[in-house]
């Protein structure tokens, strides 16, 4: 559908829980307290607000966090939401570390892409950003996703056009926080070896993000021009998100550009989000929206509560702010982490 500003929103991001196996100082650091399981969605509820969703124009589904993997029964939630009549596609974004063994079974399931957050090559620095050592075990499910990934097979709309194969779009999103040539160059060796993207993202002042500071992607790309020449403008399609890509020669995937401060794409913006609770957000910037955890248990019939639902929906997204206020922080009225939003 349209919302007030004549965007089509047709990307629906939602966050299966709030939890996660990793301690990202920007997002999750340690001490952050969980919701319990009642105040989060069941997998029925999300569905049904999937199906509102879908009827209102919604074409593809994130699935987010917290850590979307440490939730039990996500691959036959992957697979009912694939079988939402007018859902095309279904993709994750994940830190990686419980990814290699449920490829097989989310692939089976029809999950169409995966991005991976790896925001730096370097052992050391990974444990002090995470507060983890998990380096190699995401390395490893990057290489086994990788090798999954197929983009051959892909056609203009950026996902898999022969369903014969099981294929996988796979992107890897670094935080711009080790922006040095070293560890430019090791994360852009992945998608020189592998058809995989390698996305930086410029950090956003939600939550954690706000001790940060959000380095510009302007001298990034500046210095991305001389340590490739010949990095060109790629205008093919890797997904739904607001990314900007660009081809190097010789590479088998692109590098990516999400500079949402430095480069705002809110009158480009497609989409709104679920929150582990069952809050539609409209915009990651503020806490405008719709408690449709409300709605779903309200205890009305059917299908009053689906038409409840639909009209709750229709009109959040409708009012759809116009854009974010980072550079205003007073004017920010979102003030829960991104573990509870799902980024
Ligand atoms: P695909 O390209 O389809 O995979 O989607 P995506 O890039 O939107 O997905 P992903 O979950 O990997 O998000 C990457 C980064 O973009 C995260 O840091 C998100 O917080 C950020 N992002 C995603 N959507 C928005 C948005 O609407 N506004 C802003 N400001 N940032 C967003
Ligand atoms: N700013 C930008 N990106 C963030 N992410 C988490 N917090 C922030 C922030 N404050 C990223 C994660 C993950 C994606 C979903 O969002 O690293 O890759
Ligand atoms: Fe859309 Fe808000 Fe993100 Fe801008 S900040 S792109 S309006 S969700």
């Amino acid at each position: 559908m349209l919302d007030r500003n004549g965007r089509e929103i047709d990307y629906l991001r939602i966050s299966v829980t709030d939890r996660c196996n990793l301690r990202c100082k920007y997002c999750m650091p340690d001490g952050i307290q969980s919701l319990s399981m009642s105040e989060i969605l069941t997998y029925e509820e999300m569905c049904t607000i999937a199906e509102t969703a879908a009827e209102l124009g919604i074409r593809h589904i994130k699935l987010t966090g917290g850590e979307p993997l440490v939730r039990r029964g996500l691959i036959s939630f992957v697979k009912k939401l694939k079988a939402v009549s007018g859902i095309e596609a279904v993709t994750m974004t994940t830190n990686g570390i419980l990814l290699e063994k449920e490829l097989p079974a989310l692939i089976d399931a029809g999950l169409d892409a995966v991005n991976i957050s790896l925001d730096t090559m370097n052992p050391e620095k990974y444990r002090e950003i995470t507060g983890t050592d998990g380096l190699d075990t995401v390395l490893s499910a990057i290489k086994a996703a990788g090798c999954l990934s197929k983009t051959e097979l892909l056609g203009p709309d950026g996902f898999v056009q022969n369903a014969a194969r099981p294929a996988l779009r796979v992107k890897i999103n670094a935080v711009s926080l080790d922006l040095g040539e070293d560890n430019l160059r090791a994360l852009l060796d992945i998608a020189r070896n592998m058809p995989v993207d390698v996305r930086f993202i410029e950090m956003m002042p939600i939550g954690f993000g706000k001790n940060f500071p959000a380095i510009s992607h302007r001298a990034l790309l500046e210095k991305l021009k001389a340590m490739y020449p010949g990095l060109q403008k790629d205008e093919r399609r890797h997904g739904y998100g607001p990314a900007v890509y660009y081809a190097i020669p010789g590479y088998q995937g692109s590098v990516g550009l999400i500079s949402a401060i430095h480069g705002k794409f809110c009158d480009t913006c497609n989409r709104v989000r679920l929150t582990s609770q069952g809050y539609l957000k409209t915009c990651l910037c503020y806490n405008d929206g719709a408690d449709l955890r409300a709605i779903l248990r309200a205890g009305l019939p059917e299908t009053e509560m689906r038409a409840a639902l639909l009209e709750s929906m229709r009109e959040a997204i409708f009012r759809k702010p116009d854009a974010h206020c980072f550079d205003k922080p007073a004017q920010i009225t979102e003030n829960a982490g991104m573990n509870a939003i799902g980024g």
